[in-house]
């Protein structure tokens, strides 16, 4: 341990850590300074800067022992108040610079100590700068940060009034397509928005905190899981695994159509049978500290008998695969598309024909808030969790079976949330802490650290995709042919809906009259696939827009004329449509809430079974088509 007296914010404080511990969680946790964030704990990413003796550092990253005796130290908490703003952090609300608000302290505390330096930088030294000291924000795009910086450094040098950044609300009082300030602003540019992390330091005394054992194969049964060494390690109150999860220890995929061949029952909240992929969660060790679990977790014993790993879609459909959740077969889901006549003969008969076969990959999220959450029972016994789940309702219902908990004796709450960019629409740690909570009876906290939100948050999915088109030689789309395979991963969650978007989107925009297509959803051992920004509209539009430029070429046409040709306008006669087609009905309650556009006089499962007598028929959208 160490002693230091620090000048933090202008005021002299004692600290005794360890000199090991990180400067980053000396503000946080022994100080209460939160506005120090931290996100991938590795110095790259900037959201804990601070400003020490001087210097623009990564706290995360400087260790106590490197931190000087009477250091003077500054943080967003010094630059300015909710009452007393700085021109940076008024800029930086006028400007739309917090978005989710995770990486604005970071930034803050980065501009403070540019201005410093530099009252006058371009919008090329503020780029610059942020490179050189890796604030990443991944929600704004960069603009409205350095917008941000030029008008307080404007403000700063008396050049522009700071009343000329502040909002007023428009003569005829409409806020809409204004610049109405965000009204969760000043807390995130002051760093006093409390999120996930910030919130499992004020928990109550005793609050457990929880480590991962997770499995470091891509499939594989699982013989045995010893936790008897893990036990006796300090601070551990206890070791959850599968025997302790009182409910059917799945997680619901939500299967969306019914022609899906799996159950939707695949995901485990903590592996029982099967690893089925890296990552996955085999035991949560709940100690007095983070420390402590995650030295008990390291020693906790897991013995597997290996299975041929599936990493991509390829290796899943090969005839020799073994189903990964047996009795489902790999291939769970199959998502045609048809309009018009037969393409085959068209493609004999067209004048121009091409084709090409594309990859879109697997991609992480990456934000820069890592997955964090935790679980209390209240005074009237029900199970709360806190996340950053972005589907409160549909995450209830995904993991409420799974733990052993009625719906109504659960209770969700989203934190604060940094941006999730989609893959927080699937469950990734609310089932794991809620069955910790219910092992033990005592609070617990779970912080996901870079490597677990690499491993076991979603991703997107990959997806091969084979487009061909036929034209005639003044570039008039004939027809279209297609195949799609979508890589999602073990776990169903929202796969197949992700594969109708093919159908949906491959081509989209263009008046072709033919088309006939056939999309696949494949169950593989690589990381699980979730929702993610566009949701499977990339995935689709990339092919069929880089095959619109190739044949382009091919015609020697501009490509910009080539679109305009064969935009879908209003009274083509051809739209899009999408065999067998889905149209939703808006009753949620609905145990499948689409309709099969084929079944037009049937209508939606519900509507089938009893239409005389269901009363959401007016909502029906197939009825109301
Ligand atoms: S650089 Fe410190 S948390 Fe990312
Ligand atoms: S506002 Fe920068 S990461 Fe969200």
């Amino acid at each position: 341990m160490i002693k230091l007296t620090l000048m933090v914010n202008g005021v002299a404080k004692q600290v005794i850590c360890e000199q090991d511990e990180s400067l980053a969680n000396v503000l946080r946790e022994n100080l209460g300074l939160t506005s120090v964030k931290i996100g991938c704990a590795t110095g790259q990413c900037g959201s804990c800067s601070v400003i020490v003796d001087g210097k623009l550092v990564r706290s995360c990253s400087m260790k106590m022992k490197r931190v000087k005796e009477g250091a003077v130290i500054l943080t967003t908490e010094g630059i300015g108040t909710p009452d007393n703003l700085h021109p940076i952090q008024v800029s930086w609300i006028a400007n739309g610079g917090a978005q989710c608000g995770f990486c604005t302290p970071g930034f803050i505390v980065s501009s403070y100590a540019l201005l410093q330096s530099n009252p006058s930088p371009t919008r090329e030294d503020i780029r610059n700068w942020f490179q050189k000291y890796r604030n990443a924000c991944r929600c704004t795009g960069y603009k409205q940060l350095v917008d941000s910086v030029m008008d307080a450094a404007a403000v700063m040098r008396g050049e522009m009034p700071l009343d000329d950044l502040l909002f007023k609300i428009p003569e005829d009082g409409r806020i809409w397509g204004t610049k109405y300030p965000r009204p969760t602003g000043v807390a995130k540019v002051t760093g006093t928005l409390d999120y996930g992390a910030d919130l499992g330091i004020k928990m109550p005394t005793g609050t457990l905190k929880c480590a991962l054992v997770q499995a470091e194969v891509s499939h594989a049964k699982i013989i045995s899981i010893d936790t008897s060494e893990a036990e006796k390690m300090p601070g551990v109150e206890k070791i959850v695994t599968h025997k302790d999860v009182k409910g059917k220890n799945r997680i619901t995929g939500l299967i969306t159509f019914p022609t899906n061949k799996g159950d939707g029952w695949d995901r485990p909240i903590l592996c029982d049978e099967k690893v089925f992929q890296y990552g996955d969660a085999l035991a949560i060790v709940c100690a007095d500290s983070e420390k402590n679990a995650k030295a008990a977790a390291a020693k906790v014993k897991v013995e597997l008998e290996r299975l041929p790993e599936y990493m991509n879609a390829q290796a899943a459909m090969s005839d020799d695969a073994i189903e990964i959740h047996p009795g489902t077969p790999n291939i769970y889901y199959t998502q045609k598309v048809a309009k018009g006549d037969e393409t085959a003969p068209i493609f004999d008969d067209a004048e121009v024909v091409i084709e090409g076969d594309y990859f879109t990959t697997r991609q992480p999220h990456m934000p820069i808030e890592p997955d964090v959450g935790f679980a209390y029972l209240d005074d009237d016994g029900k199970l709360c969790i806190h996340s950053k789940s972005i589907g409160l309702h549909l995450h209830l219902y995904m993991i409420a079976p799974g733990l052993g908990v009625e719906p109504e004796n659960l209770v969700m709450v989203q934190n604060p949330t940094g941006g999730t960019f989609g893959y927080k629409f699937s469950p990734t740690m609310e089932a794991l802490v809620g069955a910790a909570c219910l092992a033990t009876g005592k609070p617990v906290f779970l912080a996901y650290d870079w490597y677990q939100q690499q491993t076991y948050t979603g991703k997107r999915s990959p997806q091969f995709t084979s487009v061909r088109m036929a034209a005639d030689k003044e570039g008039k789309l004939l027809g279209m042919e297609t195949d799609w395979t979508v890589d999602h991963g073990p776990y169903s969650e929202f796969g197949d809906l992700l594969t109708l978007r093919g159908a949906q989107f491959i081509g989209a925009g263009y008046d072709i009259a033919n088309i006939r297509g056939e999309g696949r959803t494949v169950c593989t051992n690589h990381a699980w696939g979730a929702a993610f920004r566009g949701y499977g509209g990339p995935e689709a539009e990339f092919p069929s827009e880089v095959l619109m430029d190739e044949l382009a070429e091919k015609l020697g046409m501009d490509p910009l004329e080539l679109r305009y040709k064969n935009v879908y306008r209003e009274g083509s006669t051809t739209p899009p449509v999408v065999i067998p087609r889905f149209t939703p009905c808006r009753d949620v309650r609905h145990p499948s809430s689409q309709v099969r556009g084929s079944q037009k006089e049937n209508g939606c499962q519900f509507h089938r079974r009893d239409q005389a007598r269901c009363r959401h028929r007016p909502r029906c959208l197939w009825f109301r088509s």
